[in-house]
């Protein structure tokens, strides 16, 4: 049986987790080399995204670590100039790495909108303007980028900077879709709900009012399937959106929710 991203070139942003257990990026980092992939794991924590190579190594996998912080336009560009020295290639474009910050106009500082664009959606600029020439001499390539359903629905909380960072990475994905579409090169993103990741123990707990017991028992309380999703639902939709499995699929949110976004009430 083939596997689904054999010969492929993978660079996966902020492939580590911020806690202990599975994160989106580091979830999708494992899934992509299990399928054959070479995978990039790049993460502002170097540690991190090493913990993730050495769980690929550890099935046999390929792939490296490296330092990047994805707000910053020289160090992208460096690490685009390294998969293009060390691989010569790069077939798909993953950018994971995102933030929360919870809080309205009136809780949140301009330092705070400033940074939180800056890693959510400036970083989706960077990583595109830098990769996008290395990944058009491919006649196939893929960019997946990690939006979420924040960019079209309220949480029951306020998080006005990381949804309009996410319905503006929607609007971004669509638009380079279109650009690119007739040279091989698709985007599409990833809407997650309400998933069970080290994430939102460190960034969301606050939202929900009580302790990270009581933030665990609304989040699966408010799902229509009893339970949050995790990282390996979203790493699932990554795995297919990337594939040769999407190729006639460019310019889509694919929402991964278990049905959330289609309850009322
Ligand atoms: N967990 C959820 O419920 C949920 C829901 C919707 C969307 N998402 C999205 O999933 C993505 C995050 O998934 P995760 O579980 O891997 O998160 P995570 O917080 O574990 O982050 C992964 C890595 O990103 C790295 N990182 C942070 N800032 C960085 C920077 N400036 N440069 C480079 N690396 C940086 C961290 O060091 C971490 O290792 C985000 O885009 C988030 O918005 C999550």
């Amino acid at each position: 049986m083939t596997l689904r991203m054999e010969n492929k070139v993978v660079l996966v942003t902020g492939a580590g987790s911020i806690g202990p257990g599975w994160g989106n990026g580091k979830a999708s980092a494992v899934l992509y080399a299990r399928e054959g992939a070479t995978v990039i794991a790049c993460d502002i924590d170097l540690g991190a995204a090493e913990e993730t190579v050495g769980v690929i190594e550890s099935e046999g996998g390929n792939a490296i670590a490296l330092e990047c912080d994805v707000r910053s336009n020289r160090q992208v560009n460096l690490i685009v100039e390294k998969v293009r020295t060390d691989f010569g290639k790069l077939d798909v474009l993953h950018n994971n790495v995102g933030i929360v910050q919870v809080g309205g106009p009136e809780d949140i500082t301009e330092e705070e909108w400033d940074n939180l664009l800056n890693v959510n959606l400036k970083s989706i600029f960077l990583t595109s303007k830098h990769a996008i020439p290395l990944m058009l001499e491919q006649k196939n390539s893929a960019i997946v980028n990690m939006s979420s359903i924040a960019a079209s629905h309220y949480f029951g909380y306020p998080c006005m900077s990381y949804a309009a960072s996410k319905g503006a990475i929607n609007q971004a994905t669509q638009n380079i879709a279109i650009q690119y579409a007739n040279k091989g090169l698709r985007a599409n993103c990833i809407m997650p709900g309400l998933m069970d990741t080290p994430q939102i123990r460190h960034y969301v707990t606050s939202g929900y009012g009580g302790g990270e017991e009581d933030m665990i028992k609304k989040r699966n309380a408010s799902c229509p399937t009893g339970k949050m999703g995790d990282a390996w639902d979203v790493a699932k939709a990554a795995l297919f959106l990337a594939s040769d499995d999407a190729l006639y699929i460019t310019g889509q949110c694919l929402v991964v929710d278990g049905g959330i976004t289609s309850r009322i009430g």
